[in-house]
């Protein structure tokens, strides 16, 4: 029988009723610590009380009004974005897909109101992801995400990333702008060199080119920063958020200079969901909870703290773990087994974490996680290592 969902999706046998800061609970009561965070989503954990508040107080008041209309709560977000950032206005959509979409949108559209529409191609990073609209897929350049749904969304151009000759040697009068992600999430937490950031910064400038970094699995304090490419001391002239944005509600946004923007005019692009009133008073309360002073500063310090002991049971359990990578909350662990039979086998133990590119699994831990959660996670991360290198 056709299920009434559509089996788009490799889901795991677990439905969860319930969450609680770091905490899953299923209907029959069992509890499961949460590295996955919706997919690095969860930055503030699961019924934070601020976002809970912030939400009950919106959903009395109002929930929608579309774009015909100001909305406060927009511009109360993107003042506190654009004060935080490089950028100085802000797009607000519902998904990371879109906020990808609007900056390769406005990348187009900025050489095309400079009088260079023939400049149209992006140059983007092998192993990327960058969402599963057709403009995204055709981004990401990854076959598997683009069978059967040819053809291909011309414009997109790809280069082994972290390959800044490939990288030049691909730049043709075509090419409108380079768009890579900081640290590469799906593809199995790969960081780039700052210095390789830095250098696309550079190449961007002498070509004329935008540069782009999605920042949707990255940003909001993902990497110890608020967005990953403050490590590399410089600037992206666009750029894609969401995940963590809204906490748990369904929000991106496209950050951008005002040149960068100069050709989104009204009418040139639009959404009729963008930033509603309660996706903003999720996502200011995201905001307003992560701008308190010493957030940040807790997040590395988690941060440093798990990725010492991950590395220690790496050293453990040398003949299970084949490398551990990634910065800040972004962790990935490269397993010599399978890492979907690795994540079942967590999810068993009672840690959830998530599968990328390169067989490698993901500890996306919400963003206020404590020692005695880091202590539990390693303690069941060291188990199960220990049942995996029996068995072998
Ligand atoms: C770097 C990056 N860009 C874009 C997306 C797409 O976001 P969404 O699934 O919200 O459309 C993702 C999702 O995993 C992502 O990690």
């Amino acid at each position: 029988m056709t299920p009434v969902v559509m089996p788009t999706y490799a889901r795991a046998d677990l439905a969860f009723e319930r969450g609680e800061g770091s905490y899953l609970f299923t209907a029959d009561g069992r509890r499961f610590l949460d590295f996955a965070a919706g997919v690095a989503v969860n930055a503030l954990g699961h019924c934070h009380p601020r976002l809970v508040a912030a939400l009950q107080e919106q959903a009395g008041k109002l929930w929608h009004t579309s774009n015909l209309y100001r909305v406060s709560g927009q511009e109360r977000v993107a003042a506190k974005l654009v004060a935080h950032s490089f950028a100085e206005t802000v797009f607000f959509c519902n998904s990371g897909a879109e906020a990808l979409e609007c900056c390769i949108k406005m990348a187009r559209r900025y050489h095309y109101v400079g009088g260079n529409p023939e400049r149209y191609r992006v140059i983007c990073a092998e192993g990327a992801f960058h969402g599963r609209t057709l403009a995204t897929v055709a981004a990401g350049g990854q076959k598997k995400h683009m069978e059967g749904f040819a053809p291909a969304m011309d414009g997109f151009d790809h280069v082994p990333y972290g390959n800044l000759n490939a990288l030049r040697d691909a730049i043709t009068p075509e090419t409108a702008a380079i768009l890579v992600e900081p640290v590469q999430g799906e593809g199995g937490i790969v960081p780039a060199e700052p210095e390789y950031l830095r250098r696309l910064r550079t190449a961007a400038d002498e070509f004329g080119l935008l540069l782009i970094f999605d920042e949707v699995q990255t940003g909001m304090g993902r990497t110890g920063t608020l967005f990953a490419h403050e490590r590399a001391g410089i600037t992206p002239d666009i750029m894609g958020i969401a995940k963590g944005l809204g906490g748990g509600f369904p929000v991106g946004a496209c950050l951008a200079t005002e040149q960068a923007a100069k050709g989104m005019t009204a009418g040139t692009h639009g959404s009729t969901f963008g930033g509603n009133p309660l996706a903003m008073a999720a996502a200011e309360a995201v905001i307003d909870v992560m701008l308190e002073p010493d957030f940040m500063a807790r997040v590395e310090h988690a941060a440093t703290s798990l990725r010492a002991k991950v590395d220690g049971l790496a050293a453990r359990f040398p003949s299970v773990i084949e490398e551990v990578r990634g910065i800040g909350l972004m962790i990935g662990i490269k397993p010599r087994i399978l890492n979907t039979e690795l994540v079942a086998k967590l999810a068993a133990n009672g840690l959830l974490t998530v599968g990328a590119g390169d067989n490698v699994v993901r500890l996306l831990p919400p963003l206020i996680i404590g020692e005695s959660e880091i202590e539990e996670a390693v303690g069941i991360l060291s188990s199960t290592f220990d049942e995996v290198a029996k068995s072998s």
